[in-house]
């Protein structure tokens, strides 16, 4: 089976550029699909701010940044994605957006061991693969953000993922990427997720009572735990439509109060204060 050179993100959000960014500083020749005009070029603006910033603390030098973006070709249309050996996609947490992304790429793609991957957070893959005709190379290949920084990959099998794609996506994410692999069954939320969702639920329900302030939450556990940051500015950085999406797939999938949305989330995700992504969450700057 050929090395995984040419590769793919479809969705050039905050978690599809960052995996782009991991990609192109592998060294892989790599597409970034997005239809969205505008999101395509916040996309190019993030990974340029990411690699000024890499460069400024002398983790790369201007020549790396050069070649890196020559590593990244940028369309808007998955019919460009034809020759590639492995698809990442980052879409929407949307089952149904997802499902017919992967439908499509499953056509067009047009080398049969090519590798279909979704970064889902939390969405069922068995019930994604089986939308393709090529449910055996079908897996998940879940980041986290911000992807260039965080050392995991959670990869997950469905009931049809053959074990030696399973075995080779493994070899390329920890040998070419230089990630930390965990491997999960195909369960809500695999292993990170559906241990921090009702985490940063408790947190939000706990602000929701008056229990304490966001600020003071956060500062317990920064400064009582040792974590890089608080539950309330971590669910802002995770972005808030984000949390909710993937408690409403726990919450279907386990029926447990505990993964339930609370009303506080539900409202504020309403009024479109998603966290930092729109500059107002938790904390009035969107916890930066
Ligand atoms: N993009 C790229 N690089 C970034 C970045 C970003 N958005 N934010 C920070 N960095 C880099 C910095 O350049 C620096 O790199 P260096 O170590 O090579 O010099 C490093 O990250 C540390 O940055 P700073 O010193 O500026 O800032 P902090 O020390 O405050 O760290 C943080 C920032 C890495 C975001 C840290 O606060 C952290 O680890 N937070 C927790 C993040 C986390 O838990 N993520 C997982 C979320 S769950 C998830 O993604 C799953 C999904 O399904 C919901």
């Amino acid at each position: 089976m050929n090395e995984i050179r040419r590769v793919a993100v479809v969705g050039a959000g905050q978690m599809g550029s960052g995996i782009a960014e991991v990609f192109a500083r592998a060294g892989l020749d790599t597409i970034v699909c997005e239809h969205d005009p505008a999101a395509l070029r916040a996309a190019r603006t993030r990974i340029d701010h990411s690699l000024h910033r890499a460069v400024d603390r002398g983790r790369i030098n201007p020549t790396n940044r050069a070649d890196i973006w020559a590593h990244l070709l940028f369309a808007d249309d998955l019919e460009a994605l034809a020759d590639r050996q492995l698809v990442v996609e980052a879409v929407v947490e949307d089952e149904r957006v997802k499902t017919d992304v992967l439908a499509t790429l499953d056509k067009i793609l047009a080398d049969d061991h090519a590798v279909l991957a979704t970064n889902t957070s939390a969405i069922p893959l068995t019930r994604l693969g089986i939308a393709t005709g090529r449910a055996s190379h079908v897996l998940g290949l879940h980041f986290f953000n911000p992807a260039p920084v965080m050392p995991l990959v959670e990869l997950v099998s469905s009931l049809h993922t053959e074990s030696t794609v399973l075995d080779r996506v493994e070899r390329f994410t920890r040998d070419v990427l230089g990630k930390r692999v965990i491997r999960s069954r195909d369960r809500a939320g695999f292993v990170v997720n559906a241990l921090l969702i009702p985490y940063l639920l408790s947190a939000i329900r706990m602000a929701e009572a008056g229990h304490a302030s966001p600020e003071d939450i956060d500062a317990g556990m920064v400064h009582g735990c040792a974590h890089p940051m608080g539950p309330l500015q971590l669910a802002d950085l995770i972005g808030l439509d984000t949390v909710e999406a993937i408690a409403k797939s726990l919450y279907d999938e386990y029926k447990e109060p505990l993964h339930a949305p609370p009303p506080l989330l539900s409202r504020m995700v309403e009024a479109g204060h998603l966290g930092r992504k729109t500059g107002r969450g938790f904390h009035p700057h969107g916890g930066v």
